[in-house]
């Protein structure tokens, strides 16, 4: 007899469905959960086979460390040591689409692995409601890597949670598309001074309010997450296209005749932000070659143009896991 087994389906976020998913979690399990940036994967942070097994489901590299999601700014501080420009950041976008990275305390119960061998950790207090209300029937904090097969498109529907990882998680809690639909901004501190370790849902702009000047991350690799190929379609793009070749398929932005889809036809990055990753899964579906238009590279631009660049990047390394 042939034993199949069933994908996880998505199970709509009440309040019951939400302290079914904290206890899948309490129990060394995975479940899957929106953030208002994207799905995450979530498992007890605390436990290092639960962490262990969001490694196993994603196909993630074992350097690639994970984020710590935390209910509030007070329960961040028992993982972590806050600078004051870190503490000035967390009072200005917590909770928010903003990720911190800081030594870690030493005597976090966080498992290493979700450092990956690092010395610090990465932290982020959600703002979605389902988040919120998971982490505090959880009582605990909450490792949780965008829930995808490592190396994809973020998911920002359940239906892409179950598409790409649906046989590997325990629990789904549907609340929806994500309102943001891009990862959190990553910070990180080098002697003190802030660098950008990944640009996202918060505009480098609105970062700087409170940092001033941002440094580039540099040469090296800071935030293991960010190699060349990641969030890779199967489909080829070509970006900065003014139109569609013969046997592509457009997505536009702004004013772009013969675009299949327009991520904002008002020219808006907000909501192309948010329409992004569910636009390029459907037009990789569909199609081989993918034109994208330009893209003004400043606020949201950043973060989109930073997606996009890695989605057309050759596919090598060992983000490039097959689908
Ligand atoms: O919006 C988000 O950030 C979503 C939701 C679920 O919260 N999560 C997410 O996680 O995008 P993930 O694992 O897909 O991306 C985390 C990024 C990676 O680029 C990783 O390398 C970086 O954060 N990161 C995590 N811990 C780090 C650390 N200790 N040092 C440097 N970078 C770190
Ligand atoms: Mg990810």
């Amino acid at each position: 007899m042939q034993i199949v087994t069933a994908a996880t389906s998505p199970t709509p976020a009440t309040p019951d469905a939400i302290a079914q998913a904290a206890r899948v979690i309490r129990a060394g399990k995975l479940a899957a959960f929106p953030t208002e940036t994207v799905y995450g994967l979530g498992a007890d942070a605390t436990n290092g086979t639960a962490v262990a097994a969001i490694f196993a489901a994603k196909g993630r590299p074992r350097f690639n460390p994970l984020i710590v999601h935390l209910a509030d700014r007070d329960a961040a501080e028992r993982h972590a040591l806050f600078s004051p420009a870190a503490r000035a950041l967390a009072a200005r976008f917590w909770p928010g689409a903003l990720t911190l990275v800081l030594p870690r305390a030493a005597d976090t119960p966080l498992s290493l692995l979700v450092s990956a061998g690092l010395d610090t950790v990465a932290l982020r207090v959600p703002d979605h409601p389902v988040a919120r209300a998971l982490l505090a029937a959880a009582e605990r904090p909450i490792a949780a890597p965008s829930a995808n097969p490592s190396g994809s498109v973020s998911p920002t529907s359940a239906a892409h949670v179950v598409e790409g990882l649906g046989d590997k998680i325990d629990f789904l809690l549907d609340g929806g598309p994500t309102p943001l639909g891009l990862e959190s901004t990553v910070i990180g501190f080098e002697q003190g001074r802030p660098l950008l370790l990944r640009p996202g849902a918060i505009a480098r702009e609105e970062i700087e309010a409170v940092t001033g000047r941002l440094a580039a991350a540099g040469d090296a690799i800071r935030s293991p997450g960010q190699l060349a190929s990641h969030y890779a379609p199967r489909a080829a793009l070509r970006l900065n296209a003014q139109a569609p070749q013969a046997g592509e398929v457009l997505l536009g932005f702004g004013d772009a005749p013969g675009a299949t889809l327009n991520l904002s036809a008002r020219s808006d990055l907000k909501e192309a932000a948010a329409n992004l990753f569910a636009m390029l899964r459907t037009l990789d579906s569909t199609a081989a070659r993918i034109a994208v238009s330009p893209i003004p590279s400043q606020g949201l631009g950043e973060a989109i143009n930073d997606r996009l660049t890695r989605a057309a990047a050759p596919r090598s390394g060992p983000e490039t896991m097959p689908r």
